[in-house]
């Protein structure tokens, strides 16, 4: 299985902060954004992984990472995205790199306080499809949010909506079987004008391959906004201080 960072886009919603520095160089308390993705994939046994860099400062991502040595990785593959087309329009650059394989795709301001191994396996057993992981949040509506059926299923993911049908996120973690890029080929761009991640798992979700693990621990999207960076870098500076005292190794002991 091949691991995919995303880590394009211009980061607007943090603005100035990220008026000419990437995002997710930024610090979240004594690491830069990026390494908290790449440790929860090297977790999981993945040890091929791609990083798309894009928008600010795309060359800074080789000085800070090289080869992933600090990772315990052998070797890192970077691509380069344009333009801010769209996580959808990310992943897409990686189709060679997949060659596929199965693949698990991680957004560069996403941290997550609970191991991926489980969720991993159970996509590793699955025979191809999706799998996305779901958190139940108090407030929704910046992110994707599932609508239910009566009996429990998905029935649909809305992108971003004003009256949430659930409150249940989904995180920017996504795992794939090889077909995401011929889904991703078939996609038109919303109203933002991206090719929506979104649109993705619906494609998924239309042809019965879309599944889902929830995930319980603390889970932050670093990049919502300047509260939420600032929140994540409050929760990962009292998780890491206390971790030394109680040896926890995960941030759902927070
Ligand atoms: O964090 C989870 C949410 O992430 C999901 O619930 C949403 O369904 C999904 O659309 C996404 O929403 P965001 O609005 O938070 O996505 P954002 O534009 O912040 O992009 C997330 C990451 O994807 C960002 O850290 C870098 C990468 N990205 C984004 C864009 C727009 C790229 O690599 N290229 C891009 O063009």
């Amino acid at each position: 299985m091949k691991g995919v960072i995303l880590a394009g886009g211009l980061g607007t919603r943090l603005y100035p902060l990220t008026k000419i520095t990437n995002k997710h160089l930024l610090p979240v308390y004594d690491e830069p954004m990026i390494y908290y993705p790449i440790k929860s994939l090297v977790e999981t046994g993945i040890d091929d992984i791609m990083i798309v860099c894009g928008g600010n400062q795309a060359g800074e991502f080789l000085r800070l990472l090289g080869n992933g040595h600090e990772f315990g990785l052998k070797h890192l593959n970077y691509s380069y995205q344009k333009n801010e087309g769209g996580i959808a329009e990310a992943l897409g650059l990686c189709k060679h790199f997949v060659d596929g394989d199965k693949v698990i795709v991680f957004l560069g301001d996403n941290i997550i306080g609970e191991s991926l191994v489980k969720a991993a396996q159970e996509f590793r057993k699955q025979d191809g499809g999706a799998r996305i992981l779901l958190k139940e949040v108090d407030d929704p509506t910046d992110y994707g949010v599932v609508k239910f059926t009566a009996e429990g299923a998905i029935e649909k993911i809305i992108e971003k909506p004003k009256v949430p049908p659930s409150n249940f996120a989904v995180v920017g973690i996504y795992m794939y079987d090889s077909n995401v890029f011929d889904i991703i080929e078939t996609l038109e761009p919303s109203d933002r004008n991206e090719l929506e991640i979104t649109d993705v798992n619906n494609a998924y979700l239309r042809i019965g391959k879309l599944k889902y693990s929830s995930l319980k621990g603390f889970w932050a999207d670093a990049g919502a906004s300047v509260e939420a960076y600032y929140q994540t870098i409050r929760i990962v500076r009292n998780f890491k201080l206390n971790s030394k005292k109680n040896k926890a190794r995960h941030l759902t002991t927070i």
